[in-house]
């Protein structure tokens, strides 16, 4: 019989099968909450400020209280983690559980906190890259908080999954957001371009990385906007998020992108960015 897993919820590690929440919590009725996912390399938790940075600027934008300080999170991250995997953290606050369903915010209720750690599975299809579908974007306008309520992204994503592809690329007034799970980059006239970050997506780490490596690296880059015509006379076209990290993109809306091969670039920016989370987590083996 397999191991249960571990999980952490309102302050008790226990087996997931035993983990359980009431069914008034906000979370559930609402979807009031927010979440953030860490990749965690071989022990070490990757860009665990900038995370850190994004949940509390996830949970004052909702004016959810934040319970524990950063390193309390740690503390209370590490026994979840097994040192020997590529994992990820998914934590989730919500407003708690409230006595009477009622959207106004109820008083004297304590925040929901749940965690737990998965191995971040291999994607597949990553070194041949991915087929791609543009979608119109049509979420609410705080998309650069990590909310748990993710109906219009996840009806957007069963679009791209129903025309067998591994994402859709949002598109809001002809012009690109983000991905339904991710971050856009596109190389068009042989500058890296990602649309600008404001609350129209959520600035995901991994494009962090990406825009400091292309900088270091003298990669020509900017942070601009990037209308759906543009996208499709791109020469390469990523998708980044932590979990899938860089994805090339070889097709989209059934066209072929640079004659649906994996770009030069992003072979080089891959190459650096598995270097970087080494060079990262040896850094920060023990911090
Ligand atoms: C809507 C959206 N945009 C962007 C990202 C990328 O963020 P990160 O690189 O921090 O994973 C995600 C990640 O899940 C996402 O859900």
């Amino acid at each position: 019989m397999t191991k249960s897993k571990t999980v952490f919820l309102n302050g008790v590690y226990l087996p997931i099968e035993q983990a359980t929440i009431s069914v008034m919590d906000r979370g559930f009725l609402f979807g009031d909450g927010v979440y953030e996912v860490i990749p965690v390399y071989t022990g070490s938790l990757f860009r665990l400020d900038g995370h850190f940075e994004r949940l509390e600027n996830s949970l004052a934008l909702t004016q959810i209280g934040n319970p524990y300080s950063r390193e309390q999170w740690r503390e209370l991250i590490m026994p979840l983690i097994d040192n020997t995997k590529d994992q990820y953290i998914y934590m989730q606050i919500t407003r708690g559980a409230a006595e009477k369903r009622d959207h106004a915010f109820p008083v004297g209720v304590k925040p929901s906190v749940f965690m737990m750690c998965n191995d971040i599975a291999p994607f597949e299809a990553k070194d041949a890259g991915v087929k791609a579908v543009s979608v119109e974007d049509n979420r609410w306008s705080l998309c650069n908080i990590k909310a748990i309520a993710l109906l219009g992204n996840i009806l957007l994503r069963q679009q791209a999954v129903e025309n067998n592809c591994a994402e859709a690329i949002l598109v809001r007034e002809g012009y690109v957001t983000e991905g339904a799970a991710s971050n856009v980059f596109a190389v068009v006239d042989g500058v890296l371009i990602t649309p600008p970050k404001n609350n129209a997506i959520l600035g995901g780490i991994t494009r962090d990385v990406i825009l400091e490596l292309a900088k270091a690296n003298r990669i020509p880059y900017a942070e601009d906007i990037l209308s759906l015509d543009a996208l499709k006379t791109a020469s390469e076209i990523w998708l980044a998020s932590s979990t899938r990290e860089i994805l090339p993109v070889i097709e989209l809306d059934g066209d072929l992108v640079a004659g649906g091969r994996v770009g030069r670039l992003w072979q080089a920016m891959n190459g650096l960015f598995q270097n970087y989370k080494i060079a990262y987590a040896e850094e920060h083996k023990n911090s």
